[in-house]
């Protein structure tokens, strides 16, 4: 398709964010399956829920502008999924959670940019209905994001070993 308005954008980055979500519902619970630590499994589970939600959410939007709901290849989330599923055949550990964690983040700051992007847009054109949903999105995103920070904070980069990564610090507890 030619783009030359704003709104030809627009569809096209719906199109692309359409076929990001619909990646995501395959991947998600191959990352929850390989998960250990029971928080985080739960957490990857309720955002698959809070996912198949968003592509309903974004077929209402494409219904509100009028436009055929169809994906388009989203390269950049296929790498990053492509790049997670490296770690998938390991053993499950710590240090695979911690790894799990770094690569849904990197999803959910894609998911981030976009819906930053397609609410604005949205807003812009006068689909004020599209841009609220797809806020509503957003907001879920960030909240995702926020949740698999608050995992890694609480424990699960410890428990993989996160405070022997601080040169000096076993040495000086070794000394007393
Ligand atoms: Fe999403």
């Amino acid at each position: 398709m030619s783009l030359d308005t704003l709104a030809d954008a627009f569809y096209d980055e719906l199109c692309d964010v359409y076929h990001a979500e619909k990646q995501l519902l395959k991947a998600l619970p191959k990352l929850a399956k390989a998960a250990s630590d029971v928080e985080l499994r739960s957490a990857l589970e309720n955002h698959l829920a809070e996912t198949e939600n968003q592509v309903s959410r974004l077929e209402q939007v494409f219904e509100l502008v009028g436009e055929k709901a169809e994906t388009k290849t989203c390269a950049g989330m296929a790498g990053i999924i492509e790049e997670g599923s490296d770690v998938l055949g390991e053993d499950a550990s710590p240090v695979l959670d911690a790894m799990i964690i770094a690569s849904a983040q990197r999803a959910e700051h894609y998911e981030i940019a976009a819906y930053g992007t397609v609410a604005a847009w949205a807003e812009g054109l006068g689909y004020t209905d599209a841009a609220e949903l797809l806020r509503e999105t957003l907001d879920e995103e960030k909240a995702a994001d926020e949740t698999l920070t608050g995992l890694a904070e609480a424990g699960i980069n410890s428990a993989a070993g996160g405070s022997e990564a601080v040169p000096g610090r076993a040495r000086t507890a070794g000394r007393f």
